[in-house]
């Protein structure tokens, strides 16, 4: 067991794990210590000098970033002396800041105007020429520096020393005219490259594809899971009208700390096509949504497949394999999974599979072990004619078109009208953006993904679709009206929505 370090913060008692510093063992008693440059899943720089507090018994204010609990401490965050000290620090970091708010991207979700409102809030002494830098600077495909608003608090190269060790940047100058920099010959081009605007606390780093796109109090942010991999990572996604204009990391330490990939990230939009189904077809004609649910309820014989998308959540799973166990003959299923190599960079992060969900299918026995190889052994059945009834969940359930033709007894549930699989009765279904529900990542961590989009009129979801094909069958599977109550009804009563929300998922 770890030793335990007692102590007071602002007057309030408090055990925690030795060598805790005093911003996070402030954190568990709910005070926020303000803080620039400490982050952490970064080496400590102490650079910044905001999280200043006072130690009894220290001659001066100390470094709350840098100072480890000790035994019987007594610690104050906001004495007359740390208050006077927080405002002088705003005062110094801001003399050379352009004012820029009102063409900054980060305006509205920048540390230097939360804290300037809340620990400083006096205007500016300084008369001089404020000092002028590098404006708008591509530092590789992604990412745009704007040198300055930036408040060198180096978390943006010690990412690239510390997590991805590539190394891309560095600091030019001294004193009021230093610079981030990429180092010569390079361009901040990993795979992760796009964190380093997450961790930039102003707006000195921007999404080049997302700069000047919205105003974010004019967007509406929502807490969702990347269907990007199994990985899971945490996001923020930010949305106005129907479309995502950005895209953060959220930070869970059990899964992706605060990093996301360039792929996940910048392809977000990639889960909501351009063209959408929005009516049933039958043989390519417009049908009524009875008509063609009544059709498709009889396209089950012996020689039945079920290509399943990895996009599908928990919940459909559950469902699906709830609607197998009605058929006379269990057909075969499997999971679009593809495996792929990954470089150093995205091994840190990145799952080798496009299936953020499979773990989901194989929990409820639609996906063997080895998705990869069941579903290349699908894939083949298919081409060599051997089922005569074939069922593709989701538009992603096929992802290759080449040398597939679908027998007349097909159904896809799809949300791209240009999907090229053109099978016998498509119904109109919703993207992963446009459902809540349960995604199981690739450490079995169960999470919640929010709808981000509103679903268009006449699309219907995956689970929904299931059910009602039972019913044609005269067989009920949920009486779930809604997501949520579908949710609530896998749910078991230790786990509910609140729990998975606040601790980020749980193991199960
Ligand atoms: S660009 Fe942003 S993250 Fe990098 S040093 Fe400047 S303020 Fe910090
Ligand atoms: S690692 Fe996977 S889950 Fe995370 S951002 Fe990338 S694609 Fe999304
Ligand atoms: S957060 Fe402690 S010095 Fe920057």
């Amino acid at each position: 067991m770890s030793e335990t370090v007692n102590l007071t913060i602002d007057g309030k008692a408090l055990s925690v794990p030795k060598g805790t510093n005093l911003i996070e063992a402030a954190k568990k008693l709910g005070i926020l210590i303000p803080h620039y440059c400490y982050h952490p899943d970064l080496s400590i720089a102490g650079n910044c000098r905001m999280c200043q507090v006072a130690v009894k018994g220290a001659p001066k204010l100390t470094i709350a970033c840098n100072t480890q609990v000790t035994e019987g401490m007594e610690v104050a965050t906001n004495s007359k002396e740390v208050k006077d000290a927080q405002s002088a620090t705003l005062e110094f970091i801001l003399i050379n800041h352009p004012l820029d708010c009102t063409v900054c991207d980060q305006a509205g979700h920048c540390k230097l105007q939360d804290y300037h409102f809340e620990y400083n809030a006096k205007p500016s002494r300084f008369l001089e020429e404020k000092e002028h830098k590098p404006k708008a600077v591509p530092l590789g495909p992604t990412v745009m520096l704007d040198g300055e608003r930036c408040i060198m608090c180096t978390r943006c190269i010690r990412f690239c020393d510390e997590v991805t060790k590539t190394s891309e940047l560095g600091m030019l100058n001294r004193g009021d005219r230093s610079v981030i920099s990429i180092n010569p010959g390079r361009e901040l081009d990993n795979p992760l490259s796009g964190s380093v605007v997450d961790l930039c606390p102003v707006g000195a780093l921007t999404h080049r594809n997302w700069r000047f796109n919205s105003r974010i109090w004019f967007t509406k942010q929502v807490d969702s899971v990347c269907p990007g991999c199994s990985t899971g990572c945490n996001v923020k996604v930010a949305v106005r009208d129907k479309q995502v204009v950005q895209v953060k990391a959220r930070y869970n330490s059990n899964v992706n700390k605060e990093w996301l990939c360039d792929e996940g990230r910048y392809g977000f939009h990639r889960f909501l096509p351009e063209t959408r189904v929005l009516e049933p077809l039958i043989n390519g004609k417009v049908a009524s949504l009875d008509e063609a649910l009544t059709k498709a309820s009889k396209m089950f014989d012996d020689k039945t497949a079920i290509f399943l998308s990895p996009d599908l959540l928990f919940e459909e799973f559950s469902l699906i394999s709830k609607f197998i166990e009605t058929l006379p003959v269990k057909p075969f299923t499997c999971v679009q999974y593809k495996k792929r190599e990954l470089s150093e960079v995205e091994k840190i992060l990145v799952s080798p599979d496009y299936a953020a969900n499979f773990k989901s299918a194989q929990n409820f026995g639609l996906a063997s072990e080895d998705p990869s190889t069941q579903y290349i052994e699908g894939i083949a059945k298919l081409k060599e004619g051997s089922f005569s009834s074939v069922w593709i969940i989701g538009d992603r359930g096929i992802e290759e078109v080449e040398g597939i033709s679908l027998p007349v007894n097909s159904v896809g549930f799809f949300t791209n009208a240009e999907n090229n699989l053109k099978p016998g009765i498509v119904l109109p279904a919703r993207s992963i953006l446009e459902k809540s529900g349960l995604y199981l990542n690739k450490d079995l961590r169960l999470q919640f993904i929010d709808r981000l989009i509103d679903f268009p009129s006449n699309t219907e979801p995956e689970w929904r679709l299931i059910n009602k094909i039972a019913e044609k069958r005269g067989k009920k599977l949920t009486d779930a009206q809604s997501d949520r109550d579908l949710t609530l009804s896998v749910l078991n009563p230790e786990i509910s929505i609140f729990t998975l929300k606040e601790q980020g998922g749980v193991r199960i």
